[in-house]
């Protein structure tokens, strides 16, 4: 025993080393499927292959099915193996190998590298839901489009269709739902949608729902908010009639008018008709109307009317009339000036001067101008000597022209050179006169202050020079003695 086991175990190790270099030598196949892809649905035939590049001659296959679960056909030359009626459960990785026969007996190649068989069930066709459900929509509302099916076990992708085209507002494909925020005439048609996975090179389709129709009416024209009176300023306390004008043939079973968007009912709605006495600051805003006339058992509403403006004031206020100059006496033929102020800026404000019996200039401004002014030259041979005026103007408050009270009058005295020579003859007499008063003055203050150093001389002539001052102090002093 000693003795064999030395050359039993050499022997081995030979055998070894030729098995090896013959089982090097028969190379590893490659297994794939038949169809270029390897997903497929439950039914579907599959069809996998066992090939090998060298030529040999190939005595038999066994493919394996998850490694452990070994299905072998022990056959030479079939080198496919075929599932007629692909089920769930024949899911797996799937590899292959040969073997030959000779005189050595079975060899076997290596074990192919595993291909995998995905399965999946043809997917169910689904449903498309449509909400709210209406029998027909109108422009502006808004719908949820829904690919209804049975959950699946992949990733679905999701196709709208519209008249068989696909829906161009639907991109993210991922998602079942689509949602039309504002629907538009445009978008009335019949739709479908369908779903898809993808597997392995392969992708598949459920078929298409059951279309849904979707109709989509255009609003009614917009009506007209009309105003009466027609303008947009009012003066607080004025009255004002709204009127909501819906184009002429349609049937209106009701008007609906709102401030700042915000609805409230007037006391003639019905009729399309609502009247502001009394105005108030408070109904200064922004008003609109619509009406709703029936239609396939629904009202349908109208676009709203282009908005107005109630724009409401106090009642203007008169201008203020200033002159220059201020005194308001002008020699005849002389300049004066006359300076209109309004007590507010306005859009445009034309400015009216007048007399007692017309008006003599208007001045129209533009620049939100508020004080206009006129020169006028009293060049006067007959007119009485003062004459009144006043002003006022006309303010374009928002297209309207509301004339203002006038202004207090001022009056301007007009000296004609006649009465000019009188009164230089006033006041030269009145000059003269003074002038003599106080000269007159003078001579006695004089007068008196000789009386009294001729008096003092008498008593001490030292003294004279010490009395000097309060003398020069001042004439009152002197005068009390
Ligand atoms: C407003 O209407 C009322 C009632 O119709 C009327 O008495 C009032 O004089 C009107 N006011 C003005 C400013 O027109
Ligand atoms: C108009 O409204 C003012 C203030 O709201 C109120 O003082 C006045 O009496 C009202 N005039 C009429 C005619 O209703
Ligand atoms: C009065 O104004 C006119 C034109 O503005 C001028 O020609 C004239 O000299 C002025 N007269 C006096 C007295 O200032
Ligand atoms: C006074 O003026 C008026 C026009 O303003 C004229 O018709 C009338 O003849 C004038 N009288 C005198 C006395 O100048």
């Amino acid at each position: 025993m000693q003795n064999i086991f030395p050359v039993c175990f050499n022997l081995w190790l030979y055998l070894l080393g030729v098995l090896s270099m013959y089982e090097a030598f028969l190379q590893r196949p490659s297994i794939s499927f038949l169809a270029s892809y390897a997903t497929y649905l439950t039914g579907e035939p599959v069809s996998l292959i066992c090939q090998m590049t060298t030529d040999h001659t190939i005595h038999g296959y066994t493919f394996f099915r998850n490694d452990q679960d070994v299905h072998r056909m022990e056959r030479s030359s079939v080198n496919k193996y075929k599932i007629n009626n692909v089920k769930t459960s024949d899911a797996g990785s799937y590899t292959c190998l040969y073997w030959v026969s000779d005189s050595r007996g079975k060899q076997e190649s290596e074990v192919s590298l595993p291909v995998s068989l995905s399965v999946l069930d043809q997917p169910s066709t689904p449903s498309l839901l449509i909400q709210p459900k209406q029998s027909l929509y109108f422009e502006g509302e808004s719908v949820t489009l829904k690919c209804e099916h049975p959950p699946i076990m992949f990733q679905a992708n999701y196709n709208f269709h519209k008249d068989n085209s696909k829906l161009d507002s639907y991109r993210d494909t991922l998602k079942s739902e689509h949602y039309i925020p504002s629907l538009s005439k445009k978008d009335s048609g019949l739709y479908d949608c369908q779903y898809w996975v993808s597997g392995h090179q392969r992708t598949v389709r459920s078929s298409e729902s059951i279309p849904q129709s979707i109709m989509v009416t255009a609003l009614s024209t917009s009506p007209l908010l009309n105003f009466l009176p027609s303008y947009t300023t009012f003066i607080k306390g004025e009255n004002l009639t709204m009127e909501c004008v819906a184009p002429s043939p349609v049937h209106v079973t009701l008007y609906r008018f709102y401030k700042e968007g915000q609805e409230f009912k007037g006391p003639s709605s019905r009729q399309g008709l609502y009247k502001l006495q009394n105005i108030t600051i408070g109904e200064q805003a922004e008003y609109t109307c619509m009406y709703w006339s029936p239609m396939s058992n629904r009202e349908i509403p109208s676009t709203q009317s282009a908005t107005r403006e109630v724009y409401v004031i106090d009642p203007i206020l008169p201008p203020l009339l200033s002159i220059d100059p201020p005194s308001g006496r002008i020699r005849d033929g002389g300049n004066v000036t006359l300076y209109c102020t309004t007590p507010a800026k306005y859009e445009r404000t034309i400015f009216y001067f007048l007399n007692e019996t017309e008006e003599i200039i208007s001045i129209s401004t533009y620049k939100s101008q508020t004080r206009a002014a006129v020169t006028i030259n009293m060049k006067k041979n007959n007119i009485t000597s003062t004459i009144k005026y006043s002003c006022q103007y006309k303010a374009d408050i928002k297209g309207r022209l509301l004339l203002s009270p006038k202004s207090p009058h001022v009056e301007i005295i007009v000296i004609t050179s006649a009465s000019l020579l009188w009164l230089i003859g006033i006041v030269v007499a009145a000059g003269i006169v003074i002038l003599i008063i106080i000269v007159s003055l003078i001579y006695w203050v004089l007068l008196s202050k000789k009386g009294l150093l001729t008096k003092r001389q008498k008593y001490s002539p030292e003294d004279a020079e010490e009395e000097s001052k309060p003398f020069s102090e001042g004439g009152c002093k002197v005068t009390s003695l």
